[in-house]
């Protein structure tokens, strides 16, 4: 059965825009989990943007599913993970200028540097995933460093329409088959929303699937009106 992986980094972005403590980021990992999720997803990145390590050392210590570490893979990183010991790390490119993750990881051209990288996090017992493209180079190249997981980018699905849309989807499905037979793990996300998430589910041995900004915006889409509600009943109520 596919699993879900809530990423909560939204939650953040709100707190950070205020630079104060609410929301917390921490607080809601809990609702998510009593929701349903079966992992919960933060991306630690350079500039500290949204998520920061307070947050990840205390979801560490408090979460009940499994925490999913997000990050580049840098130096600084990996010191970090090897202090917080996540249940298991994604790698992605990250880049100071993008708004989120653009594409997938190159893996392919950076095998040397990744097989010590991805060896070091193993040594720790942390499982890795990388964040790749549906590409056959990304996946081979991804059993032979040494990845546990992949997480196949679905961005490029979720922007497309129609036919482009459905080759699109073939070429997850295949990829997917692909990496099962090498004995990877594969997960997917990016773009995953309310409307387009089944097909990606519905892919036979699909992991686990990593959400954040559909869920979050549902989130506040359900939410808002019960807030506005309640501020309401305290300013006319005497
Ligand atoms: N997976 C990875 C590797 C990501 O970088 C992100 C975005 O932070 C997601 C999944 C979730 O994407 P979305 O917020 O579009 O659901």
């Amino acid at each position: 059965m596919t699993t879900l992986g809530v990423n909560i980094d939204h939650i953040a972005n709100v707190r950070q825009a205020r630079k104060t403590v609410e929301p917390d980021p921490v607080q809601f990992a809990f609702l998510a989990e009593l929701g349903g999720a079966d992992s919960i997803t933060v991306h630690l990145r350079e500039d500290r943007r949204h998520i920061q390590d307070r947050d990840v050392f205390l979801l560490k210590k408090t979460i009940k599913t499994k925490l999913n570490l997000e990050m580049a893979a840098t130096e600084e990183m990996l010191e970090i993970a090897k202090r917080l010991l996540p249940d298991y790390v994604t790698l992605v490119p990250e880049k100071r200028e993008e708004v989120t993750t653009e594409g997938g990881l190159d893996v392919r051209n950076n095998v040397k540097y990744f097989k010590n990288f991805v060896g070091n996090l193993k040594d720790s017992n942390i499982e890795v995933s990388a964040f790749i493209d549906p590409i056959s180079d990304q996946i081979n190249y991804s059993k032979e460093i040494g990845f546990n997981f992949i997480e196949l980018h679905t961005g490029k699905y979720a922007e497309l329409t129609g036919s482009d849309q459905y080759k699109e989807l073939q070429r997850i499905v295949e990829s997917s088959h692909e990496a099962n037979d090498l004995g990877l793990i594969v997960n997917a996300g990016h773009g995953l929303n309310f409307n387009n998430v089944k097909k990606i589910a519905s892919i036979n041995n699909m992991n686990e699937l990593n959400i954040g900004h559909s869920i979050v915006a549902r989130a506040l889409a359900v939410g808002l009106e019960k807030s506005v509600r309640e501020m309401k009943s305290l300013i006319t109520s005497n």
